[in-house]
């Protein structure tokens, strides 16, 4: 039997306790370790899931040469903070995968996809709202041509967050997933305009609404908001070409293929027994694809939602911001 990977975390809210839990419960993992700055958090953690405690994560893989490291730091924007401890991990030698946003700030998200590339190490972001069977499926009916010539693509999520950090939180930490869906299945966005909305009593712009042109001619339209309660599905994704149209709901609960021209519809729900129970499976199924790629030795290049994926949508939204602000339609570099 093949060895574990040996798995740490750095950053322990609520998010970095979900990943090493996880990791827990993965066959492929061993989780050896668990890091934050803030003492009563590593404390915590480690006593929950009995492995050691550290403050300091370059110390952490010196001591436990770790083959994976989560980073599950968060900051401004929920992004400020994944560089410092990525760069370092990757340092170490470690394969690294990172929460979304990639990262803030461009250049920094362009130097830690560099530092991966220099070192050989895969570099993942958790773009888990594409890492559903339903989601696998619909990309299927995509590369089998079940869909023809790709001619449009909707897309809108929904949550409720109403922290006011940055005018363009929402458009930045909100959006890494949608994005990343849309270029999932109509590859490269060329070019974007950005309208957005603040919901009564907000500062920020908690509610966006972008068009999009893809490089393969392909259209689409993206809506989302940081203003809706939860209680209800969160998102949904419709990709139409000149023989088909699917439309996926909440990722993973179900998608249905209506062929063009054919009354009769092909729909996948997800199984009562054996399916998904919940939205964090997405969080299981993208944690568990990327220890299979590690443990397969996959190309750095090849690792599905990698840190160069995180990297095109944070560009696609940087360009989104240069939209809004200016009112003009903006290519994206
Ligand atoms: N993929 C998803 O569906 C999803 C959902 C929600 C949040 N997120 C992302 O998860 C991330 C974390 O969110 P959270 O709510 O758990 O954040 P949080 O701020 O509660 O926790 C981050 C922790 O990281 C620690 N930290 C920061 N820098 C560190 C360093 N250099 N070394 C060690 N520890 C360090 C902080 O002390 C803090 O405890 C964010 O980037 C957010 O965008 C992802």
């Amino acid at each position: 039997m093949k060895a574990k990977l040996r798995v740490v975390v750095v950053g322990l809210g609520g998010i970095g306790n979900r990943h090493a839990g996880i990791y827990q419960e993965d066959p492929l993992a061993e989780l050896v370790g668990v890091c934050d700055l803030r003492k009563d958090r590593a404390d915590a953690a480690s006593v929950r899931l009995g492995v050691p405690a550290f403050s300091n994560a370059k110390e952490m893989f010196a001591k436990l040469k770790p083959d994976v490291c989560s980073v599950a730091t968060g900051g401004y924007e929920y992004g400020s903070e994944h560089y410092e401890p990525t760069m370092q991990a990757l340092e170490a030698g470690c394969h690294v995968l990172g929460e979304k946003p990639i990262s803030n700030v461009i250049a920094e998200a362009e130097k830690m996809v560099a530092k991966a590339r220099a070192k050989r190490r895969c570099y993942a972001i958790n773009l888990n709202h594409r890492f559903t069977p339903a989601s696998r499926l619909a990309k299927k009916w995509v590369t089998e041509g079940k869909l023809g010539d790709l001619l449009f693509i909707n897309m809108s999520m929904w949550i409720k967050n109403p922290v006011e950090s940055s005018p363009y939180f929402q458009l930045k930490a909100l959006h890494p997933h949608t994005v990343d869906v849309m270029r999932y299945f109509c590859g490269d966005i060329e070019a974007v305009q950005c309208f957005a909305t603040k919901a009564p009593g907000r500062k920020i712009w908690s509610t966006a609404h972008f068009s999009f042109r893809f490089k393969n001619g392909c259209v689409g339209g993206l809506t989302g908001s940081y203003d809706i309660e939860r209680g209800h599905p969160m998102e949904r994704c419709e990709v139409a070409g000149t023989r088909g149209r699917f439309v996926l709901d909440d990722m993973w609960r179900e998608a249905t293929l209506y062929p063009a021209g054919n009354l009769e519809k092909t729909v996948y729900t997800n199984p009562v027994f054996g399916g998904f129970r919940d939205f964090e499976d997405t969080f299981r199924d993208r944690l568990h694809s990327f220890l299979e790629q590690v443990a397969a030795g996959v190309a750095p290049a090849k690792i599905d939602g990698s840190g160069a994926d995180g990297l095109a949508a944070q560009k696609v939204l940087q360009a989104a911001i240069e939209s809004l602000t200016k009112g003009k339609i903006v290519r994206v570099r």
